[in-house]
């Protein structure tokens, strides 16, 4: 070894040691075989790699789905039977839920197939055969064209290779990059359309501890629901009809009640959406310190103003409570990604490895040692836009008073000629009214008031508009009566919306120039949209362009290390082990909950700790059946594996291959994870398969879907 690779191997050694529970990585199922199958078996998987991802044979990938547009499911029965989370069910148990049969509150098993529930718009989606089609995909494109060439030639060759694709009438296909447009893989796919609920505990189980236990541990959610895949009589895809029968898929889980212990190896197998594990340093104190903050104190303004006047009226809670769970969801991620960042030194650990990069280049084009300083340099540029980018986003979308100018923005532009004219008109004629009911207006008036001050002090002065800046000082720096002022518009009144919307085209426009409230959100728009967006697109491009580059040279500096790229809502394998986490001084989360501890949290009749009377008696009579353990019913269980949202639903695998869980959340001081991923402190969350049976059979009178699932219990 000459001196130089001595050092490299030194540097590598440095920077990729640590702990390493073989946990990182959201794996190509198709190259676990070259990649991960031997780390995998000394984690203690007794399948093969081939078991998981076959086109030769049945895998487990036959009988994992993209389930509807971002989650996972699984198949566990020879008819078709699919679990998945009850947080991805959710819209879809409430759309059936009615005052006089309310599915969400009561929980619901159809006795028979006939009583399971028809969805029109949901559907599942099997994997049947990855490619690489990076060759094919990057033909004749050099990094020398500019960006704009480059893109078509890309995006022309993808769609002749979709063209010249060898698949059944009944398969569709689908394209993604990989590694920052590096690579190209090609999926061909089978999309069922006909999935109907088969069942669902109550709310008060699937989503047992709400809002205070998202994303958190001890956690004890029974998050599932159950569904089936129908198909036409030779099996194939069709749209929901009477005809159809349940889907004989080519591979189901079988289900284990042995359960798991510490340092069991586990596989998650889904479908993650999005994460960004490449950006250099500067990039991840951005987000943690700049970014996060701004997006997380908004947020905190908004949902503490609902959540007061939510808790203070059954009918305000209702108005907002889906509101409030969505922006309160990626609001208490993003605090626990800052926090994990910096407590995990995150950044300091990324400049390190970007030191090692560096050494790895000497006598290497100057081109790639400019990338980091030139990446550094777009990130020092793009700070002030992303900032003023992410406020806006937060302020219009957390405002109804600026949801209802981007309304009426719509209809001023919109042509009475247009054939949908009067259909368009109507519709955003009602988004308007729902905007300004007089249930909400002065809670939005307050949210109003406190985003302003925020934004005011927040966003650098450059982007504030001259008319923000005025208004503010017109009421004596105060922004209560700003809003006092604004929301005197006679467009915050129903009267004011129905003369408007009787106006001609024409006199819209005078009217809405005219008017207080809007001009003041339209200034902000202005600003937004003139010096903010394209120079915020411009960093944007270049720091992807750069970041491709930055990836490749990445892989090229360490081809000891096996790379795996971000998500992109593709199959992927994460495998990792069951295990604690030292969560702070003194405190060590054990990796697996019991119903003893729903119980201990159990509040009668509050919002997000009741429970059904049917638990509660099961409890107290110890009727755990084949599902207990050592006297107690095991309910969640945590594990390093890889995981992020749209792995919700994933089958959680025990090292034979069975379904030992569904993965559902991963733990709020790991959540950086997105970014960053340190086997400290992340963990993925998921509902013991054992709990699940005992909530169908014990609890909601089930056990008959049971029947057609293979249970073993063979260690026991
Ligand atoms: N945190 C999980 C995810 O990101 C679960 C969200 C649904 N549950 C809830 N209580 N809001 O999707
Ligand atoms: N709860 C997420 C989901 O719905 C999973 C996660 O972010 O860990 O996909």
């Amino acid at each position: 070894m000459n001196i130089k690779k001595i050092i490299v191997t030194a540097l590598f050694a440095l920077v990729f040691t640590g702990v390493s529970w073989g946990a990182e990585g959201m794996w190509i199922p198709l190259f676990l075989k070259k990649l991960n199958e031997t780390e995998m078996k000394s984690l203690g998987m007794k399948i093969s790699a081939e078991d998981i991802y076959s086109v030769n044979k049945s895998s487990l990938k036959d009988a994992v789905v993209l389930f509807g547009g971002g989650c996972t499911g699984e198949v566990v029965s020879p008819n078709g039977l699919l679990f998945t989370n009850h947080h991805c069910g959710y819209s879809v148990i409430a759309a059936h839920s009615t005052i006089e049969d309310n599915i969400l509150q009561n929980g619901f098993w159809a006795k028979n197939r006939s009583e399971e529930k028809i969805n029109p718009s949901l559907s599942v989606t099997f994997i049947k055969r990855i490619e690489d089609v990076t060759k094919d995909a990057l033909k004749g494109v050099t990094d020398k064209m500019p960006i704009n060439e480059r893109n078509k030639k890309i995006k022309e060759n993808l769609a002749s290779i979709k063209k010249n694709a060898k698949v059944e009438a009944w398969q569709n296909v689908e394209i993604k990059p990989f590694f920052k447009d590096n690579q190209y893989f090609m999926f061909v796919r089978e999309t069922y359309s006909d999935v109907r609920l088969v069942g669902c505990p109550p709310v008060s189980v699937g989503k047992y501890g709400s809002e205070t236990d998202n994303w958190v541990w001890p956690r004890h959610t029974g998050d599932f629901s159950v569904f089936r895949i129908y198909a036409d009589k030779n099996n194939r895809p069709a749209a929901p009809s009477a005809d159809n029968v349940p889907y004989r898929p080519d591979h189901f889980f079988p289900i284990s009640l042995n359960g798991v212990k510490e340092n069991d190896f586990t596989l998650v197998f889904g479908f993650p959406g999005t994460t960004n594990e490449y950006l250099p340093a500067i990039a991840l104190e951005q987000t943690a310190n700049h970014r996060n903050p701004v997006k997380v104190g908004m947020r905190d303004i908004a949902l503490k103003i609902w959540g007061e006047n939510m808790n203070a009226n059954d009918t305000i809670k209702l108005l907002y409570s889906n509101r409030y769970v969505s922006a309160a969801n990626a609001w208490k991620k993003w605090q626990g990604e800052s926090l994990g960042l910096n407590k995990t030194n995150a950044v300091n650990k990324k400049k390190e490895y970007e030191k090692a990069f560096t050494a790895t280049l000497t006598g290497k084009k100057e081109a790639l040692k400019e990338l980091l300083p030139k990446l550094y340099t777009q990130y020092k540029t793009l700070l002030p836009y992303g900032i003023a980018y992410d406020a806006m986003a937060e302020f219009s979308s957390l405002c109804d008073a600026y949801k209802l100018t981007n309304v009426l923005n719509n209809y001023e532009r919109m042509d009475e000629k247009d054939s949908l004219y009067a259909s368009v008109k109507e519709f955003l004629k009602k988004s308007a009214l729902k905007l300004i009911s007089a249930k909400t207006v002065n809670i939005d008036k307050k949210v109003f008031a406190s985003l302003s001050d925020f934004y005011y002090k927040n966003i650098p002065s450059e982007f504030l508009p001259q008319q923000v800046k005025q208004n503010y000082q017109n009421n004596g720096n105060n922004w209560n009566a700003v809003a006092q002022t604004l929301y005197s518009s006679p467009l915050m009144t129903e009267k004011g919306i129905e003369d408007l919307f009787s106006k001609s085209q024409k006199d819209v426009v005078k009217a809405l120039n005219d008017d207080i409230m809007v001009s003041f959100f339209n200034s902000i728009n202005k600003t937004f949209y003139q010096e903010v967006l394209p120079n915020y697109k411009v960093c944007n491009d270049s720091i992807n362009f750069l970041m491709k580059k930055y990836m490749k040279a990445q892989m090229e500096a360490f081809p000891q290390k096996a790379f795996f790229p971000d998500a992109n809502l593709t199959l992927r394998a994460s495998y990792g082990q069951v295990k604690g986490m030292q969560a702070r001084d003194g405190i060590y989360y054990i990796p697996q909950t019991y119903l003893d501890g729903v119980i201990e949290k159990y509040i009668p009749g509050d919002k997000e700790y009741d429970l059904p009377a049917k638990v509660l008696e099961l409890y107290k009579a110890k009727d755990y059946g084949r599902y207990g353990e050592n006297g107690k019913l095991p309910v969640c269980f945590i594990a390093t594996n890889h995981t992020t949202g749209g792995n919700s639903g994933s089958p959680a695998i025990n090292a034979n291959g069975e379904l030992i869980g569904l993965n559902f959340d991963r733990l709020w001081e790991g959540t950086m994870s997105d970014l960053n991923y340190d086997p400290s402190i992340c963990r993925n969350i998921m509902v013991d398969i054992r709990y699940v049976l005992w909530l169908m059979d014990k609890v909601g009178g089930a056990g008959y879907l049971l029947d057609e699932m293979k249970i073993s219990e063979s260690k026991k």
